[in-house]
C-alpha cells in the first residue's frame, strides 16, 4: 500500500530548520524511481473524475510530482512561484506566516479564468501555502477543482483549514 511505502523512505529530521521541529525529509522517496512512479499512478486513480483543466505546483518541492502529474493528467503546469522569480507579468498574492509575511507570484498567462486547478504540494501542514495559492488562483479567475498531497500532518488541521475552499483533497501518507 502506497501510504505505507511512503511512511518506510521518509525520514524524521529533528530540529530541523529550528528547534522543535520534527521535519519530514522526503527527499528518500526521489531516490526510487519505483516509488515515484507509483505516486503518481496513485495520484491519478484517486483523481478519477475531478474536472482538471491545469496542475498548479507550488515552489519548490511541490515542483517535484506536480509537472509529472500535470503531464500524466495530459494538461498544463502552472508553477506557483515565490517573489521575483517569475519573468514574465505575474499576480501576486502576500500571505502571513506564524513569523512575518510570505509573497507568491503566478504568470497572468499561465490558465485560463474559468479553468479547474488542482493545486499540488509535496506536504499539507497548516495549509496556509496553499490558501494562499488557492486565493490567487481564484482573483485570476481559475477554480480550484481540488487538492493533492504526498504527505500530510494531520496534528496541524490543514485539511479543516482548506476544505471550504475544495473537499477533494488528496493526501496519500497521513501522519
Ligand atoms: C513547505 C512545504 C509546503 C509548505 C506546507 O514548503 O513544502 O509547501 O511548507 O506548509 P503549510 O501547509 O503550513 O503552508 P517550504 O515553505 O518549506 O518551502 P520549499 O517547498 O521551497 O522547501
Ligand atoms: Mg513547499
Amino acid at each position: 500500500m502506497i501510504e505505507q511505502q511512503i511512511k518506510t523512505v521518509i525520514r524524521d529530521i529533528p530540529d530541523f530548520p529550528k528547534p522543535g521541529i520534527v521535519f519530514k525529509d522526503i527527499t528518500p522517496i526521489l531516490q526510487s524511481p519505483g516509488l515515484c512512479e507509483s505516486i503518481i499512478d496513485v495520484f491519478i486513480a484517486r483523481l478519477q473524475g475531478l474536472q482538471i483543466d491545469g496542475v498548479a505546483g507550488v515552489e519548490s518541492r511541490g515542483f517535484l510530482f506536480g509537472l509529472t502529474l500535470a503531464t500524466k493528467l495530459g494538461v498544463p503546469f502552472i508553477p506557483v512561484r515565490k517573489a521575483g522569480k517569475l519573468p514574465h507579468t505575474v499576480k501576486q498574492k502576500i500571505y502571513e506566516l506564524e513569523y512575518g509575511s510570505a509573497t507568491i507570484e503566478i504568470h497572468t498567462d499561465a490558465f485560463k479564468p474559468g479553468d479547474h486547478i488542482l493545486i499540488h504540494d509535496d506536504l499539507l501542514a497548516t495549509g496556509g501555502t496553499v490558501t494562499a495559492a488557492s486565493q490567487l488562483i481564484q482573483e485570476m479567475g481559475g477554480i480550484v477543482s481540488g487538492f493533492s498531497f504526498v504527505v500530510g500532518l494531520s496534528f496541524l488541521n490543514g485539511r479543516e483549514k482548506i476544505s471550504p475552499i475544495s473537499d477533494n483533497i488528496t493526501v496519500l501518507a497521513n501522519y
